[in-house]
This record gives structure tokens, sequence and C-alpha cells, in this order.
């Protein structure tokens, strides 16, 4: 298992010119390029940007929050982060082909001195002690089996005050899943847990959890959308699209992933 099957699954050679090109296409002036022109295509999560903007208003985010994206993947929250909200952001991800398109990106958009992008695990993140306010992760720790070493990691590098912001697919109770799916070709990149096995280790971590959120109902429309979309070719940044995103909606309705969002507020204490 592990690193490479996950980097596997996501490393694409040229994710940067696909997603201009693709901008392009929708109408978008190459020359001047803005982040508004990727934001409907570069949300790699369930519901795309408006999970993004509905996670940034839990969380607070406000002008000059320092932001650690871990897994950030191409680097679309980040950007939707930077631009609208005003933060300062370092996007951590795993796989080498989605750090270059997501510094390549910020660079075209005029973004590049308001995030940092850097190759890191989220398990053991290459970042300092007590230096974030928000710790955002949306659909990562799918790809995570050593969550308590994630939600260990997010504690120790946010500032007093500071707090977790997360978006995953978990585990249902429906039995296994449907493979393929979007975060995994293969059964060992794939790691879910049930919602409240995941809430047990974020706490554990030394996070008191504030908001708790079912989003499964508003992911099983999202999923029908986006395998209509796939079935019209309009899916830049995946393999086998109509496939992955016809298990995942099965998936879904029959109970085997649910979809939730969380905000958990640092301990004072020392985990
Ligand atoms: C489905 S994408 C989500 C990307 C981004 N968060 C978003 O919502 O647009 C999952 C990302 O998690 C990254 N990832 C998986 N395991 C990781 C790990 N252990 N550390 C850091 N990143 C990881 C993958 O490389 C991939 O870019």
């Amino acid at each position: 298992m592990g690193v490479d099957e996950v980097t596997t699954n996501y490393g694409r050679a040229d994710l940067a010119a696909a997603l201009v090109a693709a901008a392009v296409r929708a109408g978008a002036d190459p020359g001047a390029l803005r982040p508004e022109d990727l934001e409907p295509m570069e949300h790699m999560h369930t519901c795309g940007l408006a999970a993004t903007l509905r996670l940034a208003a839990l969380a607070g985010i406000g002008a000059g929050a320092r932001v650690a994206d871990v897994g950030a993947g191409i680097g679309g929250p980040a950007r939707t982060l930077a631009h609208r909200f005003g933060a300062r952001v370092t996007a951590v991800d795993l796989t080498p082909e989605h750090v270059e398109a997501a510094a390549e990106l910020d660079r075209r958009v005029g973004l590049g001195d308001r995030i940092d992008v850097v190759l890191g695990d989220a398990t053991a993140l290459p970042l300092p002690d007590g230096a974030f306010d928000v710790v955002w992760t949306q659909h990562a720790a799918m790809n995570i089996p050593g969550k308590g070493a994630l939600y260990r990691e997010a504690r120790r590098i946010l500032a007093p005050g500071g707090r977790l912001a997360l978006f995953d697919v978990m585990a249902g109770p429906g039995g296994p899943i449907h493979l393929p799916v979007p975060w995994a070709g293969t059964p060992g990149a794939s790691h879910l847990l049930p919602p409240a096995e995941v809430r047990r280790l974020v706490e554990a971590a030394g996070f008191r959890v504030r908001v708790w959120q079912d989003h499964t109902p508003a992911a099983i429309h999202f999923y029908r959308q986006a395998v209509a979309r796939s079935r019209e070719g309009r899916g830049v940044l995946m393999d086998d699209p109509v496939l992955r995103f016809g298990n995942l909606l099965r998936n879904a309705e029959e109970g085997r992933v649910e979809v939730v969002m969380a905000i958990a507020d640092a301990d004072g204490g020392v985990p």
C-alpha cells in the first residue's frame, strides 16, 4: 500500500495545462487568466467550490488568516481562500504533479506571493509548531491510513485559538465500497473510517468539535450531476470519471459512504 498507490492515482502530467485549456475553452483569456476562471473546475471534492465557500464561512476565515491546506491537491481551495478571503495559505500535498500544477496555477492567476506550495506528507508535516490559525483539509484523509497522526500534526502546527476545518468522505454502515472511486483505484489507496471513529481521533488529538454536519444528501445530488457531466466529457482532471463517479454515487446511495463537514477548536492544553 501506500504513498505510491495514492500518488499513482492522482499523478498526471500537464495538469495545469489541461486546466488552463479547459478554462480557455470556457471563455477565459489565456493572457489574463483570473482565479475565478479556474474555480469551477479545480475544487477536487464533493460539491466543488460551494463546499469550499461553506467551510470557509464555518471556519471564519478572514483577511490575513494563516491557513495550512493539508492535502491541497492542485490548489483550487488555497487560491479561493487567498483570492476571496485574503488568507495567507501554505498548501501541502504528497503528489509531486499536484504540487507542480498548484505552483504553476498560482503564478498564472497572480497569487504566487500569497500561497506557498510545499511537497510533504500530512502525517509528518514539514511545517513549524504553532504557526497557523486554521488547518484546512478537504478529501485527503480518505487516502491516509494514519488519521491519528494527521490530526496530531494539525494540532501541533496550530497557534492558540486555532481550529481544524475538515470536509471528508467517511465509511458508512452499508459495507465495503465499490472501486474505483475518484480518490482510489485500488483498495490499498482508500482508508475510510466511520464518522464516530474520526471524531474520536480528532478529539484525542487535542480538539473540541464545535460543528459536525452530515452532507450526504447534498453529496448524492452532486455525484448524480458529476456522472452526467462526465458522460458529456466535461471532466478534465480524472481518468475514467463516469466509472469512478458512478461507483461513488452507488456507494453513497447504498450507505457505504457518508460525507461530513466539521470544525474543531484546538484545546488550550498540550495534546
Ligand atoms: C481528492 S484530492 C483533494 C485536493 C484538495 N484538497 C481539494 O479539495 O481540491 C486529495 C489530495 O490529497 C493528497 N494526499 C493524499 N494523501 C496525502 C498525504 N498523506 N499527505 C499529503 N497529501 C496527501 C493527494 O495527493 C491529493 O492531492
